[in-house]
This record gives C-alpha cells, structure tokens and sequence, in this order.
C-alpha cells in the first residue's frame, strides 16, 4: 500500500518536473507571495471607486485574453516595430483597464519581484472587478504563465463578431470547449458596460432585403440605438439599464427585445438558446451559479505552466 503511494508521488514529481514547474493551483503564490490576492483586490477597488465603468473594461480584458492563446496576458503586449500586437486588431481597440493591470503589477513588483505573472493578474482583476459590481465571487487557480506571442491576426479567428447568429457564436465557443449553456450564461458578462455604434449600426439601415431594421428589435429600442448612432460611431450605448451593476437585467433585455448587439438578441430569437436566457432573466442565482462556474472554466483556457511561459516584469513587454 504504502509503496503504491510512493509511486504516485514519483509520478507527480516527474510530471512537474517535465511540465518545467509547479502546475496551477488555488494556492500557487502561498509561500512565494502570499498577498497576492487582497493586493490585486485593492488596486482594483480603488480604480473602480474612481471609475465604475472600467468594471467592464477588465472582465473583456479577461475574455479577449483568454479567447486568443489561452489566459496569458498576450492582449498586454504593446505592438513593437515589426510586429502589430493583439490590442491593434480593430476588435481590441476599445479594451480598457490597462493601467489598472500596470498599477497591480507594480506593486506586486514591489512586494514580490519576478513572481506573480500578468496573466494571473488579469484574471484576478475580472473576479474582483465581477464582484465590485454585485456579481458572484469565485476561487480561482494561479500559476498561469504570461506568453510571448501577440499577433493581430490571432484574434480575426479566435474572437466572436457582433453580427454572429447563435449557429455562428455556438461554433466559435464550441471551438474553445464551452457548451450552449456556457455560452449564453458568459454572454452574460454584457451585464456590464457599454457597446459603440459601430458594432451594432449594420443592423439600423437596409438590414436585409425586406428589412430596414433587425426585426428581431422591438422598434421603439431600435428608436433609442438610432439616436445614440446619432452621435458618432464611438457613441456608446448601455448593454441594460444597469450597466455597472452585474445582475440578469440583460436577460430582460432580450426578452423585450432590447438587446444592443445582434449577437445578443439572437441568443433569445433561437429556440436553441431562448429557454436558457429565460431560465437566467427569471432567477439570477441560477446565471450567477453558470457564470462563474464558465468564469472558471474560460479562466483555465490553454493556460501555459512552467517553463512554457514567463513572468514578464513589465506587463506590456516580454522580458
Ligand atoms: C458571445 C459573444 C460575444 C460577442 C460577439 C461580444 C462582442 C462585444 C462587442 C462588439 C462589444 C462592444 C465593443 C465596442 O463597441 O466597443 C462588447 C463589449 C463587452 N463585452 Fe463582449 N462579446 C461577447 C462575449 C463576451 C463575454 C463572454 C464577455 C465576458 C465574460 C464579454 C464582456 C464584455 C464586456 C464587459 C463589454 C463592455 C466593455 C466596456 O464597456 O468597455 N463579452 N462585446
């Protein structure tokens, strides 16, 4: 018996070994940094205390940074002479909350230099910024590593358009592992912050060939997202009506036909997906619960362990 579990031992030890490091786990940082945690907590709250909407900002840093080689940090990366990282591609250039990862990055530099990675960062900021907002709480694996690949055209195929259907959205997610359900309850994270003109205009004026609007809009809020058009491609437009509170108000939305991006309302007009949307507007601890269980889950995407990746000292350059 006890040799059987000497054996196991052996193997763990060879399988870190070969992994080049300790893999991911809740408590990765507990003795190299063991404040990690309440400090990300506490540059993110202060950066939110100042501004509410940049809540949004780092749940679709998280997102965009996991969609495109995994959760390490690639969105980071600034572009360098030869080379257009992913935070130029047109679907990036409305990401926000970059000086909040610098911010937490630099303290943790402080406390614990060369330890904790980017992308570990990253993910921390969206839990916490989730939870500043009235959204779930979840524990989440560190021990990610920040990568060194960052290229535009990564994101062109690994990220979802706005003019999706939900055949469309169901391939890509499918694409990264997540299921319908999952797809729909992190569909969800719309729940915060705002889209621009320019990623829903297409669906105002000569929608189709009998349509001038997405019919699939109730037309008094097709008269509200024509108005905010009115202002300029870069005007925004609340996803619901409480945009820096994480709630199922989104769900609502679609249920009236509310929602801003095609992408959204499309998740209520197919019969794939509309009991599940139904099921998330109608109890909010059944789509906190699917949230953060695919939080989790996104959170984990390719991650890099060990010597497959580093932990950048600045995180907007590879070391
Ligand atoms: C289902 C496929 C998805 C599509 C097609 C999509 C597309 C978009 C688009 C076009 C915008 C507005 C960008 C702009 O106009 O500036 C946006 C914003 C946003 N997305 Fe998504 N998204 C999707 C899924 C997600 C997921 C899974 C999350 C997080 C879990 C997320 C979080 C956000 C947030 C928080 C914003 C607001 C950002 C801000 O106010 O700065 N999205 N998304």
């Amino acid at each position: 018996m006890k040799s059987a579990y000497y054996v196991v031992e052996f193997l763990v030890l060879v399988e870190v070994i070969l992994r080049g490091g300790e893999a991911l786990s809740m408590n990765y940082y507990g003795m190299s940094c063991p404040f990690v945690e309440p400090i990300v907590r506490i540059v993110v709250n202060q950066a939110l205390h100042k501004d509410p909407t940049l809540a949004a900002g780092l749940l679709r840093l998280h997102f965009h940074d996991c969609f495109v080689q995994g959760c390490d940090a690639s969105v980071l990366l600034d572009s360098t002479s030869g080379n257009t990282a992913e935070k130029d591609s047109p679907v990036n250039l409305s990401l926000r909350g970059y000086e909040v990862i610098d911010q937490a990055k630099k303290f943790l530099e402080m406390q614990c230099p060369g330890i904790v990675s980017c992308a570990d960062i990253v993910a921390l900021a969206a839990r916490d910024a989730v939870f500043w907002a009235g959204g779930p709480y979840y524990d989440i694996v560190k021990g990610r590593k920040d990568g060194t690949r960052s290229k535009q055209e990564d994101t062109f195929t690994s990220l979802p358009a706005p003019t999706l259907n939900t055949t469309g959205l169901i391939n890509v997610f499918s694409q990264h592992g997540f299921t319908v359900w999952e797809l729909v309850a992190l569909s969800g994270g719309h729940t915060l912050g705002v889209a621009r003109c320019s990623s829903f205009k297409s669906r105002l004026s000569s929608f189709d060939s009998t349509h001038d609007v997405d019919p699939s809009m109730d037309p008094t809020f097709a008269k509200t997202l024509l108005n905010t058009c009115s202002a300029g491609d870069s005007a925004a437009q609340p996803f619901d009506a409480t945009t820096n509170s994480f709630d199922n108000l989104y769900f609502s939305a679609l249920q009236k036909g509310d929602g801003v991006l095609f992408s959204d309302q499309t998740l209520y007009v197919s019969p794939q997906t509309q009991q599940i949307v139904n099921f998330f507007a109608m109890n909010q601890a059944i789509f906190f619960f699917n949230f953060q269980q695919g939080m989790m889950k996104m959170g984990s995407l390719d991650v890099k362990e060990g010597s497959q990746g580093e932990v950048r000292a600045n995180c907007r350059k590879i070391n």
